[in-house]
């Protein structure tokens, strides 16, 4: 297994989110066993990196960028962009419309697992 696969879960607290390889790897903290997730890193609207998001109160990944919200069980885009490019705020429409490709072309999803002191992405 190569080093992304697996990291210290210690770097993981509760409401972390970091990069391992092509991986976004985080902690939802109140799940229980299913506290840990592994998704693709690139963003489906506008390809931002994932490992810099955020965990919402939901435990949805949050885009750095125009805040979509990513369900990290199955990798789909529950919640579409506010904004493109440089520009943050509202975009009626444009915001809908990425949400539903997004549904469609999912982020990538691993299994990941606590074993010992480490995470491991099967
Ligand atoms: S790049 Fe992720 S929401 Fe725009």
């Amino acid at each position: 297994m190569s080093e992304p696969d697996r990291l210290p879960a210690a770097d993981l607290p509760p409401g972390v989110v970091r990069r391992a390889g092509d991986w976004a790897v985080g902690n939802r903290g109140s799940a229980g066993a299913d506290s840990y997730f592994a998704v693709s890193r690139r963003c489906r609207h506008q390809l931002a990196d994932l490992s810099e998001g955020s965990i919402d109160a939901d435990g949805c990944l949050v885009c750095p960028w125009h805040h979509s919200r990513y369900d990290v069980r199955t990798g789909e885009m529950v919640e579409g962009p506010r904004g493109f490019l440089g520009y943050h705020g509202p975009t009626p429409g444009y915001t809908q419309l990425v949400e539903l490709l997004g549904r469609i072309a999912r982020l990538r999803v691993r299994r990941a697992v606590r074993r010992g002191d480490d995470l491991v992405l099967d």
